[in-house]
């Protein structure tokens, strides 16, 4: 561990004095999660066809004070939603089984049902809950919503504060399942597992690569510098976050879900043509060479899905030896053009996203940018040259506002652009 100036001692008191109060216990009582957002540099939308990605958490996140309650209920106050959240351990259900729940989904798409998640995966696999936490979340201001995995940070979480109040000891590789099951079945999102693994299995200074099909990982450092060299790697670099004002739970946009199926379409008819139509339908079944010998049989929209799966593999692979190397520029070139391949072959991009990537891209110092997350909401991702970083956020934010008066108002101005730097993996303070 180290680096991490996330959180501070002043948001730990504050929250350990909220729980207090909400629990009537003391605050030396009180623990906290720590559970940070996430980027993916390179291999965005394949890790849900079991590609390989690059990840890496941020000093930024979600914080979340707790207390055991004693007794079977979970009672929650948020930071940024209004309104309490209380309900027992005994009486979640999956409301995707159940037709009259799956109806509210909507409506339980509030914050509220991640916590209602967490105690779901955590007893679908037969963990031993006796009792549930009193607990305060609140996220970084101004960053919820915007494709940096605020969800999997508060399903994370809320596993951890689950799991420490009732003494389980569970493994990263654990949560990151129990994290899959609230996202596709409490939730219904058919998303990969790049959020959870980033987020439970980043070390500061480190780019995580993570084969999804295998869920083999390990953290790939740039070289030793030398003595003559004042700075580490990590200060060489930051990572600029510009924010579009596109808020939109993926759940809630069906877009996600059909470029999923889009890829498994894709990966069906590669699969059936090389004599493989018994293997699940996932593009990472599908050999290098049959994708070659086969994908004229593609329509043309799935031969693009197929198309950004494999080409965005390859610039995982290139892109862990430029990192390994201290190779920042040709990296952030690779991100730029990962960028370019989910806006021309993933077709996810929306207008405003793509604006702004093209403005960061002009921005002073930046070795590369793409829009973070699943693209149709939130923000654009870059890697900046420290010594330009501040200079590259106002020209952002200036170009921004300039182009896009109708989004901006809804940010807080000092969240349009926020730099900030590597972090640790999710823990619990
Ligand atoms: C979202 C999903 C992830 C991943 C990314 C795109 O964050 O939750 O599983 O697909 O989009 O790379």
């Amino acid at each position: 561990m180290g680096g991490s100036s996330w959180p501070s001692q002043a948001q730990l008191e504050r929250i350990r004095e909220i729980v207090s109060e909400m629990s009537g216990r003391d605050r030396e009582q009180v623990r906290v999660v720590a559970s940070p957002y996430r980027i993916c540099p390179l291999g965005a939308h394949i890790d849900h066809q079991g590609g390989t990605v690059s990840a890496m958490a941020i000093n930024r996140g979600i914080l979340l004070g707790f207390v055991p309650s004693g007794d079977n209920q979970v009672i929650l106050r948020s930071g940024q939603f209004k309104g309490g959240v209380r309900f027992r351990i005994d009486e979640v259900s999956c409301p995707m089984n159940n037709v009259k729940d799956a109806s509210k989904r909507d409506e339980e798409s509030n914050w509220g049902s991640y916590a209602r998640g967490a105690v779901y995966a955590l007893q679908s696999r037969k963990a031993c809950l006796v009792q549930g936490i009193i607990g305060y979340i609140c996220g970084t201001e101004g960053m919820d919503s915007s494709g940096i995995s605020s969800s999997a940070a508060v399903g994370v979480a809320y596993l951890m504060a689950l799991e420490n109040a009732n003494n389980l000891l569970v493994s990263p590789e654990e949560n990151i399942e129990y994290d899959r099951l609230i996202e596709n079945e409490f939730r219904g999102l058919r998303n990969g597992i790049l959020d959870q693994s980033a987020i439970l299995l980043s070390s500061y200074g480190s780019l995580l690569c993570m084969n999804c099909k295998t869920k083999e990982h390990k953290l790939i450092h740039p070289p030793k510098l030398g003595k003559k060299h004042k700075t580490e790697w990590q200060e060489a670099y930051k990572i600029l976050l510009a924010f579009s004002g596109l808020k939109q739970a993926l759940t809630e946009n069906s877009g996600y879900n059909r470029r999923v199926r889009e890829c498994q379409e894709a990966a069906t008819v590669l699969l059936r043509a090389s004599g493989n139509g018994a293997a699940e339908p996932v593009l990472s079944n599908v050999e290098l060479d049959a994708y070659h010998t086969h994908k004229h049989l593609l329509e043309p929209n799935l031969a693009k899905r197929a198309e950004h799966y494999f080409s965005e593999n390859m610039r995982v692979i290139k892109g862990l030896e430029a990192w390994a190397s201290g190779k920042f520029k040709d990296f952030g070139t690779l991100i730029t053009e990962s960028g370019l391949s989910s806006i021309q072959n993933y077709e996810c991009g929306s207008k405003p996203l793509i604006q702004l990537r093209e403005i960061v891209l002009r921005a002073p110092g930046v070795f590369g940018a793409r829009f973070s997350g699943a693209g149709f909401r939130g923000c654009c991702v870059a890697l900046v040259d420290a010594n330009f970083a501040a200079e590259a956020a106002s020209f952002v934010r200036e170009e921004y506002s300039k182009l896009r008066p109708d989004l901006v108002p809804q940010l807080n101005q000092e969240h349009v652009v926020v730099i900030c730097e590597a972090g640790d993996c999710a823990r619990v303070i």
